[in-house]
């Protein structure tokens, strides 16, 4: 599995400040936001191209955009902090939702909601989820959009467990990784270490 580390000093920086338990909720989601940017930037860089023509107030030149704009997939509730920013970058893209919960004793992934295209086929998808710890929840998602016909999947991920990335290539899902930082390892109760504790309650407060 492709596994690609955006490592810029911008990212590193927000990311920072989202690992600093000091910061708040508030600060925690802005950070979120921007860091998403630049995981979007990087994980469509390679996407096709169509061209086409456009009238400069000076002179007719070619243009681009998107070739196949890609369905994108906040897993809830963490993910709805990617969301916004992610349309902002693609705002042609059109945007599919699933809603897990990770079960805090079996660390299993329990569904509570789903609403997504009925055919995927042909489509790229980006699943935004800033934690990627068991990876429980991302393989059940791409599950989910390759039931659908989906074969070009890529996670968007702020930060990722080795544990969680094994689980992710050994699932045979045709997947790639796009995250910020590969961390040591998950700890006994399933969390990232040294991570930035559960990215849900960070953003909208513990439940
Ligand atoms: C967190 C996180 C991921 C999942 C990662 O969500 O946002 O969705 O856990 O864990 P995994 O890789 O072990 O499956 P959580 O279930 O805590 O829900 P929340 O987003 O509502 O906080």
């Amino acid at each position: 599995m492709d596994v690609l580390v955006v490592e810029h000093p911008l990212a590193r920086a927000r990311l920072t400040t989202m690992r600093d338990a000091r910061t708040d909720n508030a600060a925690f989601r802005a950070a979120l936001h921007e860091l998403t940017v630049m995981l979007v930037y990087e994980a469509t860089r390679n996407s096709p191209v169509a061209e086409e023509k456009v009238h400069t107030p000076v002179a007719r030149t070619t243009g681009y955009r998107l070739e196949n704009p890609p369905l994108l997939v906040p897993v809830l509730r963490a993910g709805l902090g990617m969301a916004d920013q992610a349309h902002k970058l693609i705002p042609d893209a059109q945007m599919g939702f699933v809603g897990l919960a990770r079960d805090e004793e079996t660390l299993q992934p329990t569904p509570y909601m789903e609403s997504l295209p009925e055919s995927l086929a042909g489509r790229p998808v980006l699943v935004l989820d800033p934690m990627l710890a068991t990876g429980g929840s991302m393989v059940y998602t791409i599950r989910l959009l390759t039931d659908r016909g989906a074969t070009d999947v890529t996670a968007v991920c702020a930060l990722a467990a080795p544990e969680g990335i094994k689980h992710l290539a050994d699932s045979g899902l045709p997947v790639r990784l796009v995250t910020a930082s590969v961390d040591e390892r998950l700890n006994d109760s399933g969390f990232i270490v040294p991570g930035l504790g559960d990215a849900g309650d960070r953003q909208y407060g513990a439940v």
